[in-house]
């Protein structure tokens, strides 16, 4: 796994992950839409329509699941695209379901096509058609499943099959980078959950670098907590910024990744426009990681554009690339 993959991809600390919709700061149209779908579902004792979570890692896809299930009073079962090779992986899970089940598939982009075109049925109608031997001796069972949620998340929605995609009739939602002000509260939260004291400068330049991600910001949380731990200090703005130093993470919440790509299409492509695939060969990075990972935030903080004939980088890159 590349360097950023790993920093973006530390699992969120179970005791900092929010178990009400109380404690689960930001989102708000995404909970709205999910709140008035679930107690409808759940008012007329039916399982909740499928639903599909997209946006960049670390934005809370999992965290939803997790309350979807709580909402609808029933069992999570969480597997993942990659985890699924096999026709029989898929039947083995969708069997062994209890009525009203939340299924998470994580990372459904990478299921493959075969495994993809037994779901759509087991979506719609709730059976699983299964072929049961080879050649000519073969044949099809049907097998009736117990009406199940199918919660999915990806952060590469462009790569699912339209069929795929149109089977969610719960919905489709993209989860959106989190305000300053939301990440300061997620840090205030967790900062009380860890039984931290933490100065209110600390929290704003945490919130200002944690590339609007929360998974990043409690992240950077403990790192400086380590900080202040072995210094014997109180977690304040000169801890918040050795941290950073350390981490050679700058004031837009840059890492190496990002500043290696932007140098690229700079020095190497005269600032773009350039290919992803040429990008992804010159900086060593895959291409996925590039798109879901650095990309979004580069785009977010308006440093890059993505336009039909590549990627270039703007008037404010070039100037934070001088500083
Ligand atoms: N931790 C991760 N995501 C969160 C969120 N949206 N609200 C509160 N804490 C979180």
């Amino acid at each position: 796994m590349s360097d950023i993959k790993k920093f973006l991809s530390t699992n969120l600390d179970q005791t900092l992950r929010p178990h009400t919709w109380d404690d689960y700061i930001g989102q708000e149209r995404i909970k709205e839409n999910l709140r008035i779908l679930l107690t409808a579902a759940r008012e007329r004792g039916q399982s909740a329509e499928h639903i599909l979570l997209y946006g960049p890692p670390g934005l809370g896809k999992t965290t939803l699941a997790h309350l979807i299930s709580q909402t609808l009073n029933t069992n999570l079962r969480t597997t993942s695209g990659p985890a699924i090779e096999r026709v029989g992986d898929l039947a083995a899970i969708l069997t062994n379901l209890s009525p009203g089940d939340v299924l998470f598939i994580d990372e459904i982009h990478r299921l493959s096509k075969h495994i993809e075109e037994v779901l759509y049925p087991a979506m719609e109608s709730g059976v699983l058609d299964i072929i049961i031997g080879k050649g000519p001796s073969a044949r099809t069972v049907q097998l009736e499943l117990p009406p199940f949620t199918l919660v999915a998340a990806t952060t590469r929605v462009s790569l699912l099959s339209s069929p795929l995609r149109s089977r969610f009739s719960g919905g489709t939602f993209r989860l959106e980078f989190y305000s300053d002000t939301e990440i300061g509260y997620i840090l205030e939260r967790s900062a009380r959950l860890l039984s931290m004291k933490i100065h209110t400068s600390a929290i704003h330049d945490i919130a200002s670098r944690c590339r609007a991600t929360p998974r990043t910001a409690n992240y950077l949380l403990k790192r400086c907590r380590d900080m202040a731990q072995l210094e014997k200090s109180e977690l304040n703005e000169n801890i918040v910024f050795r941290t950073f130093e350390l981490l050679e993470i700058d004031e837009l919440g840059l890492t190496g990744p990002d500043r290696v790509m932007l140098n690229t299409i700079l020095s190497k492509f005269n600032g773009g426009p350039v290919g992803l695939n040429t990008i992804a060969a010159a900086t060593g990075e895959e291409e996925s990681t590039i798109s879901d990972v650095v990309e979004p935030y580069l785009i977010r903080q308006g440093l890059i554009e993505r336009t039909p004939r590549g990627r270039i980088i703007s008037q404010r890159a070039y100037e934070h690339l001088k500083k």
